[in-house]
Protein backbone atom coordinates (compact mmCIF):
# COMPACT_ATOMS: atom_id res chain seq x y z
CA UNK A 1 0.00 0.00 0.00
CA UNK A 2 1.13 3.70 -0.44
CA UNK A 3 2.65 5.42 2.36
CA UNK A 4 -1.06 7.57 2.69
CA UNK A 5 -2.66 4.62 3.02
CA UNK A 6 -0.45 3.06 6.27
CA UNK A 7 -0.17 7.10 7.59
CA UNK A 8 -3.56 7.01 7.73
CA UNK A 9 -4.35 3.54 9.91
CA UNK A 10 -1.73 4.65 12.13
CA UNK A 11 -3.14 7.72 13.15
CA UNK A 12 -6.69 6.31 12.80
CA UNK A 13 -5.83 3.33 15.42
CA UNK A 14 -5.65 3.37 18.87
CA UNK A 15 -4.06 0.43 21.47
CA UNK A 16 -6.05 -0.49 24.31
CA UNK A 17 -3.96 -2.60 26.60
CA UNK A 18 -6.03 -5.40 29.07
CA UNK A 19 -9.31 -4.91 26.76
CA UNK A 20 -11.75 -6.91 26.63
CA UNK A 21 -9.81 -9.20 29.28
CA UNK A 22 -6.42 -9.38 30.93
CA UNK A 23 -3.62 -9.38 28.47
CA UNK A 24 -5.12 -8.50 25.15
CA UNK A 25 -3.96 -5.32 23.59
CA UNK A 26 -7.26 -4.41 21.83
CA UNK A 27 -6.66 -2.52 18.51
CA UNK A 28 -9.64 -0.23 17.70
CA UNK A 29 -9.91 1.75 13.58
CA UNK A 30 -12.68 3.96 14.75
CA UNK A 31 -10.79 6.67 14.24
CA UNK A 32 -9.95 5.59 10.67
CA UNK A 33 -13.50 4.78 10.14
CA UNK A 34 -13.83 8.92 11.09
CA UNK A 35 -11.22 10.00 9.13
CA UNK A 36 -12.42 11.31 5.41
CA UNK A 37 -10.18 10.92 3.58
CA UNK A 38 -7.70 8.22 5.87
CA UNK A 39 -11.33 6.15 5.02
CA UNK A 40 -11.20 6.70 1.23
CA UNK A 41 -7.32 5.85 0.92
CA UNK A 42 -7.48 2.42 2.37
CA UNK A 43 -11.06 1.80 1.40
CA UNK A 44 -8.92 2.00 -2.63
CA UNK A 45 -6.09 0.65 -0.54
CA UNK A 46 -7.62 -3.02 0.11
CA UNK A 47 -9.24 -3.43 -3.41
CA UNK A 48 -6.57 -2.66 -5.69
CA UNK A 49 -4.46 -5.30 -7.44
CA UNK A 50 -7.01 -8.13 -7.63
CA UNK A 51 -8.01 -7.91 -11.43
CA UNK A 52 -11.60 -7.31 -11.91
CA UNK A 53 -14.23 -8.07 -9.53
CA UNK A 54 -17.95 -7.95 -9.33
CA UNK A 55 -18.57 -7.84 -5.77
CA UNK A 56 -16.72 -6.82 -2.13
CA UNK A 57 -17.76 -9.17 0.89
CA UNK A 58 -17.64 -7.43 4.08
CA UNK A 59 -17.80 -9.40 7.53
CA UNK A 60 -20.33 -8.45 10.40
CA UNK A 61 -19.60 -5.69 11.81
CA UNK A 62 -16.32 -3.75 11.29
CA UNK A 63 -15.80 -5.67 7.93
CA UNK A 64 -18.78 -3.94 6.80
CA UNK A 65 -17.68 -0.26 7.50
CA UNK A 66 -14.42 -0.78 5.32
CA UNK A 67 -16.31 -3.35 3.03
CA UNK A 68 -18.90 -0.67 2.00
CA UNK A 69 -16.37 1.86 1.65
CA UNK A 70 -14.29 -0.54 -0.45
CA UNK A 71 -17.25 -1.59 -2.42
CA UNK A 72 -18.60 2.18 -3.38
CA UNK A 73 -14.52 3.09 -4.25
CA UNK A 74 -14.23 -0.09 -6.97
CA UNK A 75 -17.60 0.75 -8.34
CA UNK A 76 -19.23 -2.41 -6.88
CA UNK A 77 -21.95 -3.26 -4.56
CA UNK A 78 -21.23 -5.01 -1.09
CA UNK A 79 -22.09 -8.64 0.18
CA UNK A 80 -23.15 -8.17 3.92
CA UNK A 81 -21.71 -11.34 5.18
CA UNK A 82 -24.18 -11.90 8.73
CA UNK A 83 -23.55 -12.95 12.04
CA UNK A 84 -26.09 -16.21 12.87
CA UNK A 85 -29.56 -15.44 13.37
CA UNK A 86 -29.85 -12.06 11.34
CA UNK A 87 -31.13 -13.20 7.59
CA UNK A 88 -34.59 -14.82 6.82
CA UNK A 89 -35.11 -17.81 4.76
CA UNK A 90 -32.62 -20.52 3.57
CA UNK A 91 -29.21 -19.44 4.24
CA UNK A 92 -25.94 -20.92 3.85
CA UNK A 93 -23.86 -21.41 7.53
CA UNK A 94 -20.48 -21.72 8.53
CA UNK A 95 -19.06 -21.73 12.13
CA UNK A 96 -15.31 -21.06 13.20
CA UNK A 97 -13.92 -22.04 16.84
CA UNK A 98 -13.37 -18.76 19.26
CA UNK A 99 -10.99 -18.87 21.80
CA UNK A 100 -14.12 -20.11 24.05
CA UNK A 101 -16.84 -21.76 21.87
CA UNK A 102 -17.71 -21.12 18.85
CA UNK A 103 -19.84 -18.53 16.12
CA UNK A 104 -21.18 -18.98 12.86
CA UNK A 105 -21.34 -16.61 9.70
CA UNK A 106 -24.14 -16.70 7.03
CA UNK A 107 -25.11 -15.57 3.74
CA UNK A 108 -27.96 -16.17 1.74
CA UNK A 109 -26.86 -17.96 -1.75
CA UNK A 110 -29.17 -15.96 -4.39
CA UNK A 111 -27.69 -12.98 -3.44
CA UNK A 112 -25.32 -12.38 -6.07
CA UNK A 113 -25.05 -15.32 -9.06
CA UNK A 114 -22.83 -18.13 -9.58
CA UNK A 115 -19.66 -17.80 -10.63
CA UNK A 116 -19.54 -13.63 -9.23
CA UNK A 117 -16.05 -12.34 -8.59
CA UNK A 118 -15.70 -11.42 -4.58
CA UNK A 119 -12.91 -10.10 -2.98
CA UNK A 120 -13.17 -10.37 1.06
CA UNK A 121 -12.39 -7.42 3.31
CA UNK A 122 -12.60 -7.16 7.03
CA UNK A 123 -10.67 -4.99 9.38
CA UNK A 124 -8.24 -7.36 11.31
CA UNK A 125 -6.71 -10.94 10.74
CA UNK A 126 -6.06 -12.84 13.96
CA UNK A 127 -6.73 -16.56 13.99
CA UNK A 128 -7.83 -17.12 11.03
CA UNK A 129 -11.42 -18.39 12.06
CA UNK A 130 -13.42 -15.79 10.49
CA UNK A 131 -11.92 -15.43 7.00
CA UNK A 132 -11.56 -19.04 6.79
CA UNK A 133 -15.47 -19.58 7.33
CA UNK A 134 -15.74 -16.52 5.08
CA UNK A 135 -14.44 -18.41 1.99
CA UNK A 136 -16.07 -21.40 2.79
CA UNK A 137 -19.33 -19.54 2.68
CA UNK A 138 -18.61 -18.35 -0.79
CA UNK A 139 -17.20 -21.43 -1.93
CA UNK A 140 -20.34 -23.23 -1.34
CA UNK A 141 -22.39 -20.23 -2.26
CA UNK A 142 -20.83 -20.84 -6.06
CA UNK A 143 -18.41 -17.58 -5.59
CA UNK A 144 -15.11 -16.83 -6.60
CA UNK A 145 -13.01 -15.68 -4.08
CA UNK A 146 -10.05 -13.86 -6.02
CA UNK A 147 -8.52 -12.05 -3.18
CA UNK A 148 -8.77 -11.41 0.68
CA UNK A 149 -8.02 -7.81 2.14
CA UNK A 150 -7.51 -7.02 6.09
CA UNK A 151 -6.29 -3.64 6.99
CA UNK A 152 -4.03 -4.93 10.04
CA UNK A 153 -2.68 -8.78 10.28
CA UNK A 154 -1.52 -9.61 13.72
CA UNK A 155 1.23 -11.50 12.74
CA UNK A 156 2.15 -13.38 15.82
CA UNK A 157 -1.49 -14.99 15.92
CA UNK A 158 -0.25 -17.16 12.75
CA UNK A 159 -4.24 -16.49 11.11
CA UNK A 160 -2.50 -16.26 7.41
CA UNK A 161 -1.45 -19.95 7.07
CA UNK A 162 -4.56 -21.07 8.54
CA UNK A 163 -6.27 -18.71 5.57
CA UNK A 164 -4.25 -19.79 3.03
CA UNK A 165 -4.53 -23.32 3.56
CA UNK A 166 -8.29 -23.30 2.69
CA UNK A 167 -7.83 -20.55 -0.47
CA UNK A 168 -5.78 -20.13 -3.20
CA UNK A 169 -6.04 -16.29 -3.71
CA UNK A 170 -3.94 -13.86 -2.19
CA UNK A 171 -4.07 -12.65 1.36
CA UNK A 172 -3.68 -8.73 1.25
CA UNK A 173 -2.72 -6.99 4.46
CA UNK A 174 -2.08 -3.17 4.24
CA UNK A 175 -0.15 -3.12 8.34
C1 LIG B 1 -13.08 -9.41 14.99
C2 LIG B 1 -12.52 -8.75 13.75
C3 LIG B 1 -12.44 -9.87 12.74
C4 LIG B 1 -12.17 -11.08 13.62
C5 LIG B 1 -10.74 -11.51 13.50
O1 LIG B 1 -14.45 -9.53 14.86
O2 LIG B 1 -13.39 -7.71 13.30
O3 LIG B 1 -13.67 -10.05 12.05
O4 LIG B 1 -12.46 -10.69 14.98
O5 LIG B 1 -10.47 -12.59 14.35
P1 LIG B 1 -10.06 -14.04 13.85
O6 LIG B 1 -9.07 -13.89 12.74
O7 LIG B 1 -9.43 -14.64 15.09
O8 LIG B 1 -11.30 -14.75 13.44
P2 LIG B 1 -15.50 -9.69 16.03
O9 LIG B 1 -15.99 -11.09 16.02
O10 LIG B 1 -14.93 -9.15 17.29
O11 LIG B 1 -16.72 -8.83 15.50
P3 LIG B 1 -17.07 -7.28 15.33
O12 LIG B 1 -16.50 -6.87 14.00
O13 LIG B 1 -18.54 -7.36 15.29
O14 LIG B 1 -16.51 -6.50 16.47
Amino acid sequence: PGADAIAAIRSGMTETPDFPSEGILFRDLSGLFADAAGLRTVASALVEGFGPIDAVAGVEARGFVLGAAAAVASGNGMLAVRKAGKLPGEVLNESYALEYGSASLEVHPSTLPQGARVVIVDDVLATGGTLTATIRLMERAGWDVVGVAVVLELVDLGGRAVVEAVTSAPVKALL
